[in-house]
C-alpha cells in the first residue's frame, strides 16, 4: 500500500511558514489544521492562511477542518485549491451532500472521526469519500500522546474498505512518531500526519524520510 506523509504545520514556526514548509518538501502534503474554538477548544487560522500556503506552492494542502457547521464552510477550502479537504463527521449535518460538493469543487474528500466516534454508522458512506481520518488524539492540540485504544477502529475501518473493494485511504493524526507509526501502519493506516515528531526533530527532512521508511516496512 502507498504510504503518504503529511506533516502538520500547527506548531511549526508560523512566522516563517514558507521556510518551515520548505523543510519538509520531501513530504506528500502540508497538513493544515483549521480550528474555530467551538468544535475544539483552540483557535488556529482560517481560509486566508490556507490560501497563502497554497500560493506558496511548495506542497499540496491537506486541510483538516476542526470546525462546526462544516456544511457551510468546508466547500470554500476546496474552491481555493486545497488538494484534500477533511471535515469532521460530528460537525456535518449532511455528510453525503457535503462530500459531493467538495468533490464537485475539485478536491479529494476526507471525513474525520473523533476518538469516541464509531466507524460503524459511516461504513455505507465510504464510497463517497477518498480518505477516512481516525483521530488518534482528542482533536485540538499538537504534542499529545497517541491513543493506542484507536487501533481496533483503524482495523475495522481498513477491513470495511477492503470488504467493499474501495480505494479509500486511512489517515491517522495525533501522537504519530517513530514508534506509533508502526502500530498504526500495522493496523491498516496508510496516511500519516505528524506534527511534533517532524518539527521538533533536529532535521525535519530526514524525519519525514525515516517515518516513511518505517511505515513502509511496518517496522
Ligand atoms: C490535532 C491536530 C494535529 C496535530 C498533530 O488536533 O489535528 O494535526 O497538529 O500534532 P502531533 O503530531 O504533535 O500530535
Ligand atoms: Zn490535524
Amino acid at each position: 500500500m502507498d504510504v503518504t506523509i503529511s506533516p502538520s504545520i500547527l506548531n511549526c514556526d508560523i512566522a516563517n511558514l514558507a521556510s518551515e514548509i520548505e523543510k519538509v518538501r520531501n513530504a506528500d502534503y502540508a497538513h493544515v489544521d483549521v480550528m474555530d474554538n467551538h468544535f475544539v477548544p483552540n483557535l488556529s487560522w482560517g481560509l486566508p492562511v490556507v490560501e497563502a500556503v497554497i500560493r506558496q506552492d511548495i506542497l499540496p494542502v491537506d486541510a483538516h477542518l476542526m470546525i462546526e457547521d462544516a456544511d457551510r464552510w468546508a466547500p470554500a477550502y476546496a474552491e481555493v485549491g486545497c488538494d484534500s479537504v477533511t471535515f469532521h463527521a460530528e460537525a456535518a449535518v449532511a455528510p453525503i451532500r457535503l462530500a459531493r460538493e467538495i468533490r464537485r469543487q475539485g478536491a479529494k474528500v476526507g471525513m474525520a472521526l473523533r476518538p469516541a466516534t464509531d466507524i460503524t454508522p459511516y461504513i455505507d458512506l465510504l464510497p463517497e469519500i477518498d480518505m477516512l481520518l481516525v483521530m488518534t488524539v482528542e482533536p485540538g492540540f499538537g504534542g499529545q500522546s497517541f491513543l493506542k485504544s484507536m487501533m481496533p477502529k483503524i482495523r475495522r475501518t481498513r477491513d470495511a474498505i477492503s470488504a467493499a473493494n474501495l480505494q479509500v485511504a486511512v489517515q491517522v493524526d495525533g501522537g504519530i512518531n517513530r514508534e506509533t507509526i508502526c502500530l498504526a501502519a500495522e493496523a491498516g493506516a496508510n496516511v500519516f500526519v505528524a506534527g511534533s515528531a517532524v518539527y521538533k526533530a533536529e532535521d525535519a527532512y530526514s524525519e519525514v524520510e525515516a517515518l516513511r521508511q518505517l511505515a513502509k516496512t511496518h517496522c
